[in-house]
């Protein structure tokens, strides 16, 4: 990843470029060139200098579109069994954070295939997905006609998302497809695509919407096409706060965000 992780005595957070060799805070100025180390500012005040994880970085990321939270990212991963090596179909890119995540879950050996619809959004997520090395200097954006130059190289990244400009419902190139992730308003209308291009042996399809009427549509669709092993979650997620008075749920919580339907590419007879 380009970016160094600067946390504060007060828990205050600092998402910083891995150039970034002094910085300046409200509790003074910091020399961060050593990660992995305690620090104190000019006017002794405690740091701590670390590699940020995925989620520091998505937390503080540049986004144009409503991204997935953790607690459905996690679940799509786990539930969907998505493991080392698989090929995933994606669509829409929107931010790129469920793509940082599939990208990480399918390692070296897998690739993910980001599709969006508005040049927008992918423009963002490329940049996004750039510093935390999935994609590589310079890389393009399939069935986009412009060039990129990037001025930061990630060293250690994984290489292994491609980005495409395209529209799921009218074609997805990619063949012996293992997973399809949908997180686009209308998926019932790229069930028949998916169809054609899922994996018969463990290919596999996961939707995520925010209103029931999209699930209800998007599941007679998955058994009008002979999808199986039909399943619809809704996850809630709420923080403990522990303090001296005593531990408790925070008063607030992350409520409803999304539905996340899973099924299993039709076998033939
Ligand atoms: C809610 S955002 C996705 C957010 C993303 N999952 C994330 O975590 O950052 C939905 C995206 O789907 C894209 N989209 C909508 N319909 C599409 C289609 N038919 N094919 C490809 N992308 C599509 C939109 O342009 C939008 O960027």
């Amino acid at each position: 990843m380009d970016y160094k992780l600067l946390v504060d005595e007060r828990g205050k957070k600092y998402l910083l470029k891995k150039s970034v060799e002094k910085f300046c805070t409200d509790l003074g100025v910091v020399e961060t060139k050593e990660i992995g180390k305690r620090l104190e500012s000019h006017l002794g005040h405690k740091f701590y200098l670390v590699e940020p994880t995925l989620y520091d970085v998505l937390k503080r990321m540049k986004r144009t579109v409503t991204a997935l939270l953790p607690k459905d990212i996690g679940f799509i991963i786990a539930r969907g069994g998505i493991r080392e090596g698989e090929t995933i179909v994606e669509a829409g890119t929107g931010a790129g954070v469920l793509t940082m995540y599939l990208a990480n879950a399918v390692g070296r050996g897998g690739k993910v295939i980001s599709y969006d619809i508005k040049p927008e959004a992918i423009k963002v997520a490329r940049k996004n997905l750039l510093r935390v090395g999935l994609i590589k200097k310079n890389q393009k954006i399939l069935g986009l006609d412009e060039d990129f130059e990037d001025d930061i190289e990630v060293e250690d990244g994984l290489f292994n998302v491609i980005l495409k400009f395209g529209d799921v419902r009218e074609k997805i190139d990619e063949k012996n497809v293992d997973v399809i992730v949908l997180d686009m308003p209308d998926p019932w209308n790229v069930i028949e695509n998916a169809k054609e291009v899922l994996n018969k042996k463990r290919g596999r399809i996961i939707t995520y919407l925010p209103y029931i009427d999209q699930v209800k549509k998007t599941v007679s669709k998955l058994k009008e096409e002979g999808f199986w092993d039909i399943e619809t979650y809704e996850l809630m997620e709420r923080m403990i706060e522990v303090s001296d008075k005593g531990v408790r749920p925070s008063t607030r919580m992350i409520g409803h965000t999304g539905y996340i339907t899973f099924a299993r590419a039709p076998l033939e007879e």
